[in-house]
């Protein structure tokens, strides 16, 4: 169905005289070249029709024009001229839409392609005025950020530039995959503080990225305040905490809804995650009533898996674990309670699945939706809990099962999508457990082809989970996620049909100038045609 559309679209095209482009079609200019073309972005739009005829040029007298009376649209309007003000130093006002421009950038909703959906988005250059459409918010604001990669990489520069601000002119037509375009990352192992995790989020949102997975509690620190438990961080998250002992801190609930805000803000859901049964030795070591035994074992700073356990007989276990299962949800607005339950190795099937049973319940009753990492398919959980696939093999008998009754998967293949782990023997930074995992290899997989039984209607979406045992500071979180953050975002986002690795290595080769403004420290892989 889907291919006969493209062929009539095709057809249609040819007939207009319009060249076509869908995603994924090399149309990539060589990289020495400086000249943008209009589907050159990451991820890839579903449909690109550039016409030469249409170049806009940003210019001192642009206005940022916004749907009147919708605050939304104003909302994006502001944050695209904020971005675009540094580095051409022209005013960019924000204002309502009017009837005759002279050069404009529009945001406007309503009036899109019928194919954007909630999302998506049209954006239309023609010499006088970029017309961004969209149904909603986010949809708008994924438009400016494909924008913003249409404009020469120095936009990103954070004071004045010369240039001339040209953008190619055109029609494209996007929309995402998959509903779930997820990143996680880990501030157990080492903390990692609100300013360098908005700084993470600033270039999630760059590439459509759309939820935010943060792992809070393992063995070696817990890291949001939780007021009914206050040893959790004060000793779980202190001084002494985290790997090697040199990752201490924590989120008060403050810092916690400043990064929320700030992700929602970027039309980012922050997605907590509680680990549990296992992986608890911070809680455990905070509070010796967490342990059969009642003593509490000492700090962890080493990177084992797999030896801690709540106590599962223990009705204590059960008010700890609804404690703190009300008290991130009253934080959390987003939809999901990520509850962790993976590598519960000190823990018998039994123990966990009486765990499970009495856990998964306390999600629902504080009003949020059940996800885990993929082990808790084994207590067949009910049908709206989401797993998380973190497997390295193609079948997995327990989640074929779970997909059979109806649940959803979120893909995350360690060893595609785990981008704590090192690109080659030489990566000073990283972990290699999984393998070593280089840009094609991020790139070169398809998630729903991936396990056995595990289909496209089965999948929520993908996510890039970085672990950070070895990771320090936001250059190691950099230098780790890019450039395979931009691999696994264009999964999510672009279409199967136009999955192609010549393309996106020329497209991922045209970002670097980019971070190299923004001061994001990436890996020069040599697969990858570097401008
Ligand atoms: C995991 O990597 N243990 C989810």
């Amino acid at each position: 169905m889907r291919r006969r559309n493209t062929m009539t679209r095709l057809l249609a095209t040819a007939a207009l005289g319009l060249p076509l482009v869908l995603a994924g079609a090399p149309a990539v200019a060589a990289p020495s070249t400086p000249v943008r073309q209009l589907g050159a972005v990451i991820p890839a739009p579903v449909e690109t029709r550039p016409d030469a005829r249409g170049t806009f040029t940003l210019r001192p007298h642009t206005v940022v024009r916004t749907s009147p009376g919708s605050a939304a649209a104003w909302r994006v309007g502001r944050q695209l001229a904020e971005t675009l003000r540094p580095a051409t130093g022209y005013p960019l006002p924000v204002l309502p839409v009017a009837a005759t421009p002279l050069s404009e950038i529009a945001l406007v909703i309503g009036g899109a392609d019928a194919r954007v959906g909630r999302e998506g988005y049209q954006l239309d250059v023609t010499r006088r005025a970029v017309t961004i459409r969209a149904n909603t918010e986010a949809g708008l604001f994924a438009g400016t950020q494909t924008l913003r990669q249409l404009l020469p990489a120095r936009i990103e520069a954070p004071d004045r530039q010369r240039v001339t601000w040209t953008v190619p002119g055109g029609r494209i037509v996007d929309y995402p995959r998959f509903a779930y375009r997820g990143a996680m990352l880990d501030v157990a192992r080492h903390f990692h503080n609100v300013d360098e995790i908005n700084a993470y989020v600033d270039l999630l949102s760059q590439y459509k990225i759309n939820y935010l997975h943060l792992h809070l509690t393992d063995d070696q620190g817990w890291r949001l305040q939780i007021d009914s438990w206050p040893r959790l961080t004060t000793v779980g998250g202190g001084p002494g905490t985290g790997v090697d002992g040199v990752g201490p801190g924590y989120l008060t609930k403050a810092d916690y809804k400043a990064v929320v805000a700030y992700a929602a803000a970027r039309h980012i859901t922050v997605i907590p995650e509680i680990d549990m049964p296992g992986h608890t030795n911070a809680a455990q070591s905070a509070y010796a009533e967490l342990n059969c035994d009642g003593v509490a074992p000492p700090p962890r700073t080493d990177i084992e898996v797999g030896y801690s356990s709540l106590c599962i007989s223990d009705e204590l276990t059960y008010k700890f674990v609804e404690d703190v299962i009300r008290e991130v949800a009253e934080i959390t607005p987003g939809p999901f309670l990520h509850i962790g339950g993976d590598e519960a190795h000190a823990t018998t099937d039994e123990e966990y699945r009486t765990f499970m049973d009495r856990v998964l319940p306390l999600v629902g009753k504080y009003g949020k939706r059940a996800s885990g990492w993929h082990e808790i398919n084994q207590v067949d959980p009910p049908a709206d809990v989401v797993s998380q696939f973190w497997g390295t093999r193609t079948t997995n008998a327990d989640l074929a099962e779970a997909v059979a009754r109806g649940n959803k998967v979120i893909m995350s293949p360690a060893n595609k999508t785990y981008i704590d782990m090192k690109y080659d023997a030489n990566t000073r930074l990283g972990l290699k457990w999984a393998g070593y995992i280089e840009v094609s290899d991020a790139y070169g997989w398809d998630p729903a082809q991936r396990v056995t039984g595990v289909g496209e209607d089965a999948i929520l979406g993908v996510e890039a989970p970085l672990w950070s045992e070895t990771l320090r500071s936001l250059d190691d979180i950099e230098y780790m996620a890019f450039p395979r953050l931009p691999a696994i975002a264009e999964l999510g986002w672009s279409p199967a049909a136009g999955h192609d690795w010549e393309s996106f290595r020329g497209r991922l080769g045209q970002q670097a100038p980019r971070w190299r403004q923004q001061g994001v420290d990436f890996y020069p892989s040599p697969q990858v045609p570097w401008v």
